[in-house]
């Protein structure tokens, strides 16, 4: 089973469809990066099952650095290459991490982070930050995760002013 706020669903299809319907509906009519940044990642934390961590880092000066958030403090800088985050960012494409123990320089915000799923933020073929979500459970996160989180991410892009 699975649950937002509100609602429970019995497929993660559905789930995520009702995220992206919310995702529409609290970028309605605001385009500030650190609003629309802050509401999904809390939109993410909330409702999505067994995370521990979720949220931005953008690209500044050639690195990442930590932006909208929920969950425990973070790392602040991860440089380009370094990291899942700074993989994703540097290769722009989704990286799913089944076990992040596995993942040679892993960077352990969190030590209840067992596996990690991070979206590349994309304009053309400029990456302008990274999603990062993680969970304390091995394995959480999946090919429809990965989908379904670029496609809130598409329309966070779509919806926010990106400098
Ligand atoms: N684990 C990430 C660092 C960011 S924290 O998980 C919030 C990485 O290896 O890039």
């Amino acid at each position: 089973m699975f649950a937002t706020a509100s609602t429970q669903h019995d497929s993660k299809s559905s789930l995520y469809a009702d995220l992206l319907l919310q995702a529409r509906g609290l970028f309605e009519g605001e385009r500030d990066v650190g609003a629309n940044s802050a509401n999904l990642s809390a939109l993410i934390f909330n409702g999505l099952p067994e995370l521990n961590w979720s949220g931005f880092y953008w690209m500044k000066g050639g690195g990442l650095v930590l932006g909208a958030f929920q969950g425990k403090p973070a790392c602040v800088r991860i440089a380009l290459g370094a990291g899942v985050c700074g993989t994703a960012a540097r290769d722009r494409r989704t990286i799913v991490v089944q076990d992040v123990d596995a993942f040679p320089g892993h960077i352990a915000c969190d030590s209840a982070s067992r596996s990690e799923i991070v979206i590349p933020l994309l304009r053309g073929d400029a990456v302008l930050g990274v999603l990062d979500v993680d969970s304390p459970r091995l394995s959480r996160f999946d090919e429809e995760d990965a989908r379904g989180l670029e496609a809130l991410a598409k329309i966070f892009i779509d919806s926010t002013d990106l400098g």
